[in-house]
């Protein structure tokens, strides 16, 4: 049996309206995506380049204008492509007068988890997010960050095969940014895909297999992490023990065929803001 991706996308455009105005935005222009299955999948650019209105209509939450999404192998305009997916949204609401066990055991109960495993799901969970002193604390007293782990404990809640974190670290700080990276990466060891959104660029560069890089709506570059930030005509090799003799001897070889051995790797951040800044010139 051929396995599906996790998410499909095929020539996607959203137009919305300009409120006050005849004028549309094109929030998403001609976008076609595959993530493949227990993959972490970063797409990646710079506010307002549509990645967030991506995520919306792979999840059935917004309608494109045009093209078609597929998650796990369902039309996102079906509600059951949904069954298997948590989502973190950029900006979560949840009901200020719930405590964060509440909350969980309110998305739990949502999420069809079994009434018996309800309880240990969220202790586990609670523990997870590092919120396990706060649980009984209402949301509505929750920092920015307590926010964004509570919310990713309510992605994780209903255990999906596929989870959509929409910038899990905004407003968390480093130690617990770092631990949402292991979060995802542990999640990945488990067999589940993850879609991330983030701006944090080192840590994308770690985590991720493949990333995407949208600008004004358009895909402007798509491939994993290791080919991107390879430089072209450039290739390295990993040389033990090298003595200055051996390096001598390779940069003397090099330059006798028009070669220079240096440093090739760029970072994931250099190439993003190449690509954006290439962008701005247009
Ligand atoms: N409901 C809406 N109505 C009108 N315009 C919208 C709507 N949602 C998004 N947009 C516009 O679409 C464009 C893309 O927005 P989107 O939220 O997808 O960007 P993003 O890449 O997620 O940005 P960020 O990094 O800031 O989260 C923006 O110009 C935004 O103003
Ligand atoms: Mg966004």
């Amino acid at each position: 049996m051929v396995m599906t991706p996790a998410i499909a996308i095929r020539g996607l455009t959203k137009d919305f309206r300009v409120s006050g105005s005849s004028k549309r935005l094109r929030a998403v222009d001609d976008l076609s995506l595959e993530i493949h299955r227990n993959s972490i999948y970063g797409l990646l650019g710079p506010n307002g380049s549509g990645k967030s209105t991506t995520i919306k209509i792979a999840l059935g939450l917004v309608q494109p204008s045009v093209g078609e999404c597929e998650v796990l192998g369902i039309p996102s305009t079906n509600p059951a492509a949904r069954t298997n997916v948590g989502y973190l949204p950029e900006a979560p609401y949840f009901q200020r007068f719930l405590t964060g066990r509440e909350l969980l055991k309110y998305f739990g109960c949502l999420s069809n988890v079994p009434k018996e495993k309800i309880q240990g799901r969220i202790e586990y969970l609670l523990n997870r997010v590092g919120l396990e002193d706060a649980g009984d604390r209402r949301v509505g007293g929750y920092s920015k960050g307590m926010l964004q782990r509570i919310g990713l404990a309510q992605a994780l809640v209903g255990d999906p095969d596929l989870l959509v974190l929409d910038e899990p670290t905004a407003g968390v700080d480093p130690v617990g940014a770092a631990e949402i990276a292991s979060l995802i990466l542990e999640l990945k060891k488990e067999g589940k895909t993850v879609l991330l959104c983030s701006h944090l660029l080192s840590q994308v560069e770690s985590v991720c297999d493949r990333v995407a890089i949208m600008g004004r709506g358009r895909l402007l570059i798509e491939g994993s992490v290791d080919t991107l930030i390879q430089e072209e005509d450039c290739s390295s090799m990993r040389i033990d023990q090298v003595s200055s003799i051996l390096r001598g001897s390779i940069e003397q070889l090099a330059k006798e065929h028009g070669g220079l051995v240096s440093s090739p790797s760029r970072s994931l951040e250099e190439l993003f803001l190449e690509l954006a800044n290439k962008k701005e010139e247009r």
